[in-house]
């Protein structure tokens, strides 16, 4: 994520010395949210303005840029400040969050400008995820739209305990005092379960700098503060360092034989030199030897501090683990319930795997249920069985490993986490852990003696999965047919699973939208694990559309177990062959979701046999599958019908 800073500070590496010489004044952070038209950009500009922290320079350009581009006629259009980038200034809309260090006699200030355009979510939970306070923009001659109730609740989960709702455009509605009050009440009354500690509704107008930092003459009936004797003074929850000690382990500094610390972020609570504590995830305990700081070792290190701790012991902490108090641990577990919130323009799929993301720790991660959805405007738990982009929910994620965390209503930071798509490496969603679950606690791996190498030789061949994949009536099911026939004449042991027959039993609760389709591979996907486990010569014929899950249960395997098998027939082919009648329905669109017409086929990218059956014979394919069965014990080739038979 970009991060852009204004230019009055004199660069992002200065921005810790500028804090520090602030040092003595409270530091607030908020994030300001609102819908693309509701002036957010032109109240940060004229914070910015009004707090006269905008050098001559860039004044003179922007009075320059007003000409061009803005909005106000001769007027200053205080947007073009903020929205900075030349690129975003053309599309109109700001984009990505962008921080900015302001401050007053009274206080310093980091704003989050996060864009309110409605797929942009993802910024804003992004730049509220430290806020203390959101200021929520409303357009007066709008009131209360679906943005600010999803833009609260968001807020709301995101830990943001203080909201001024900053109700702009007021020179457009005659500064009516009936607006105001109407415009209000219904925000408390909508916010009344959100849980925030304060609400401010402020009637202003950012353009004129009504409420903003000035009071306004033209609303004489407003009594309340203006927005910034409002950011100025209402407190805000000072660091607590009597908190639960937590330090997630960001890297091991290993200069030398002699020196071994663990470096991080103290994300709550403090430590001082000789106090015990525990590796979060081992339960391993120790005693701090050394903290050590950039100017020399310290005594005692607060949150937010970035330190080294050198142990009295050798224990293994790697990266990802936390160093705890021992008296107050989080917890260990590889099961929660969290809220979601959803970014991505590919719906959240149950039962895919994600790659989940704490502070320092990463694990591969399912949402193993959708609890429920909730919807913005009632908070109604809705059923769903996904989540659209821009979409909450409450979810139970089961990670592959177990994972240190806290419950986020306790530590923002070690209770927070981000889902990431495998194949795009796109952040899909941010979420906000409840609690642990227990449901699966005391199972553990039990150790067998006949293992799957004993099991295999008995038989007198590896284990193996042939995945066969490739669109309806493409051939797979009859060349795996043919393949298991010619394996069980020679004597292997195999079985053929295969997805019409696998549907009827194992999987007939399921359909063919796209989270089915994904439990529906995963589930075959964990069988043939069991039986390649059993010794046997596994062949799956499933179109298995989705490059992730075939991929998933790749990494279920061994290295070189897994043998993928594109079966590539044309679309156009299997359409005119229809052995079942199925693309006729699907093509007059009596049936839905169907593979290739209305819902997607995500072809192998490097399968390790690629048959293309157009003008081949079914016996031809298996010959060649045999045939690189047969030298697969030479390594790892490729096979390309293409240039092969
Ligand atoms: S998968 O996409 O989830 O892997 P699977 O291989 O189990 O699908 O099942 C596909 C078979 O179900 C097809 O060969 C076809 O006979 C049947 N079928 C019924 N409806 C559909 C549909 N909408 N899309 C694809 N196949 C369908």
């Amino acid at each position: 994520m970009r991060h852009v800073m204004t230019k009055e500070i004199p660069g992002a590496g200065d921005i810790r010395d500028y804090l520090a010489s602030q040092e003595q004044k409270s530091l607030m952070r908020f994030l300001t949210c609102g819908s693309v038209d509701d002036g957010k950009s032109t109240l940060i500009g004229r914070l910015l303005y009004d707090t006269k922290l905008i050098f001559e320079d860039q004044l003179a350009a922007l009075e320059k840029d007003s000409l061009k581009h803005g909005t106000n006629g001769a007027d200053i259009d205080f947007a073009l400040l903020v929205d900075g980038l030349e690129a975003e200034r053309e599309q109109g809309i700001t984009i990505d969050v962008a921080y900015r260090f302001f401050a007053t006699p009274k206080r310093k200030f980091i704003v989050a400008d996060t864009p309110g355009h409605e797929q942009y979510t993802r910024n804003m939970a992004t730049g509220a995820s430290t806020a203390d306070l959101a200021v929520v923009l409303v357009d007066a001659r709008q009131g209360i739209l679906r943005q600010t109730r999803r833009h609260s609740i968001i807020a709301s989960l995101l830990g943001i305990r203080h909201i001024a709702l900053a109700v702009n455009k007021f020179d457009l509605v005659g500064f009516d005092r009936q607006v105001f009050e109407r415009i209000a009440a219904e925000y408390r009354d909508f916010a009344a379960n959100l849980g925030f500690a304060t609400i401010e509704p402020i009637p202003m107008s950012a353009r004129y700098g009504d409420n903003v930092t000035r009071r306004s003459s033209e609303m004489p009936w407003y009594s309340g503060p203006t927005l910034l004797e409002h950011l100025e003074n209402i407190s805000i929850d000072a660091v607590a360092v009597d908190r639960p000690f937590r330090f997630p382990v960001q890297y091991v500094n290993r200069p030398n034989l002699d020196f071994r610390g663990f470096a991080g972020t103290v994300a709550s609570g403090s430590v001082n030199k000789g106090d015990d504590v525990v590796v979060a995830k081992s339960g391993k305990l120790s005693r701090v030897k050394r903290i050590v700081a950039q100017g020399g070792d310290l005594a005692r290190a607060v949150e937010g501090q970035a330190v080294t701790l050198v142990l009295e012991d050798e224990v293994e902490v790697s990266r990802g683990n936390m160093l705890v108090s021992p008296y107050t641990r989080p917890h260990v577990a590889d099961q929660f319930a969290a809220n979601l919130v959803w970014f991505d323009e590919s719906a959240l799929l149950p039962g895919r795997s994600y790659i989940l993301r704490t502070e320092t720790d990463q694990a591969n991660a399912t949402v193993s249920d959708l609890q429920y959805r909730i919807n913005v405007n009632d908070f109604a738990h809705e059923a769903a069985k996904t989540l659209e982009m821009n979409e909450v929910g409450v979810v139970s994620v089961s990670v592959q490993a177990p994972i240190a965390f806290d419950n986020f209503a306790d530590n923002r930071t070690t209770g927070a986490f981000i889902l990431i798509d495998r194949m795009t490496n796109a952040t899909v969603g941010a979420g906000m852990i409840l609690n642990p679950l227990r449901r699966a606690a005391n199972i553990h791996w039990q150790s067998l003696d006949v293992d799957k190498k004993a099991r295999a030789l008995a038989k007198h061949q590896k284990s193996a999965v042939l995945w066969f994949t490739g669109l309806s009536g493409s051939g797979k099911s009859t060349i795996a047919n043919m393949l298991e026939k010619k394996l069980h004449s020679a004597g292997h042991h195999t079985y053929l699973l295969d997805g019409d027959n696998i549907r009827h039993g194992l999987n007939r609760d399921l359909g063919f939208t796209d989270e089915d389709r994904v439990e529906n591979i995963r589930r075959v996907a964990e069988v043939a694990r069991l039986m390649a486990d059993a010794g046997l010569i596994v062949l799956v014929s499933f179109i298995s559309p989705f490059r992730a899950e075939r991929q998933m249960a790749r990494e279920m395997l061994e290295e070189g177990e897994f043998v993928e098998v594109f079966v590539d027939t044309p679309f156009d082919e299997c359409a005119r062959r229809d052995p079942k009648g199925l693309y006729a329905k699907a093509l007059s669109g009596a049936i839905r979701n169907f593979t290739g017409v209305d819902s997607p086929y995500e072809a192998p990218e490097k399968p390790e046999i690629h048959l293309e059956t157009l003008g081949k014979s079914p016996e031809e394919m298996v010959e060649a599958l045999e045939n690189w069965l047969r030298e697969r014990e030479n390594g790892d080739q490729q096979y390309d019908s293409g240039g092969g038979i």
